[in-house]
């Protein structure tokens, strides 16, 4: 497996800490929602996914305890798969779903074949891969998924480097959408959507790509 500064911290303490910290119930997480946005991450996923239809495939990469996946489930999705690091958080995620599968993986070596989803997925992973690393994490998650390519991350229109948790070398914001399109001609974007915080000036991007 390949081992980056990033993939060090999220496999020891600190990812255990965040693991911690994100045990919400799926209630807990859409209040989550409803305080940063105004509105639920289930709200938001009607909007991209409701054309799609209940039995295709989909793979989150970063699932860590399954919440988005248990929101997918909560749906109707019946076909979901996790992907995460830490061998933590999946356990506890293989404790608190039914029919999901998630399993111990790397997104740099994500283990199912070419094409094997309709959908892949991330929510708040790619902020968490470096520079040098991001386009081997967009070649995999390009890589599996037949169709469609989906995320919600932390946007900024540069591509730039944002402290957390007093560390340097954790998380990058960027428009996303952007880089994968740039990377890969065929894909086109379906949709996109800002989501404004409340609170702050903070913006985070959800965004539906499909390949042509
Ligand atoms: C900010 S959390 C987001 C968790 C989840 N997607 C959610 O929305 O609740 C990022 C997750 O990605 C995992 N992760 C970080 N780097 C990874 C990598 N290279 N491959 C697979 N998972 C990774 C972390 O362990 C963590 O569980």
């Amino acid at each position: 497996m390949k081992k980056t500064e990033q993939i060090e911290q999220w496999s020891g303490e600190f990812g255990k800490q965040y693991t911690d910290r994100n045990c919400m119930t799926l209630e807990e997480m859409e209040n989550l929602w409803i305080g940063n946005y105004g509105f639920t991450r289930s709200h938001m996923n009607e909007i991209f996914l409701r054309s799609i239809p209940l039995d295709v495939k989909i793979l989150e990469v970063g699932s860590n305890i399954g919440n988005q996946l248990l929101c997918l489930q909560k749906a109707g999705f019946t076909n979901l798969y996790g992907v995460e690091l830490q061998a933590y958080a999946v356990e506890i995620a293989k404790s608190r779903t039914k029919n999901i599968n998630i399993i111990r993986g790397s997104a740099f070596d994500i283990p199912y074949k070419d094409g094997y989803f309709d959908i892949v997925f991330t929510s708040g992973l790619l902020i968490h891969i470096a520079p040098q690393d991001i386009n081997a994490v967009f070649d995999e998650i390009y890589r599996c998924s037949k169709r469609f390519i989906w995320g919600a991350e932390y946007y900024c229109d540069q591509y730039i480097n944002v402290p957390y948790r007093e560390q340097n070398a954790l998380m990058w914001k960027g428009d996303f959408s952007r880089m994968y399109r740039e990377r890969f001609r065929n894909l086109q974007l379906v949709r996109e959507e800002f989501m404004k915080y409340l609170t702050n000036d903070n913006v985070d991007a959800m965004y539906f790509l499909e390949k042509k």
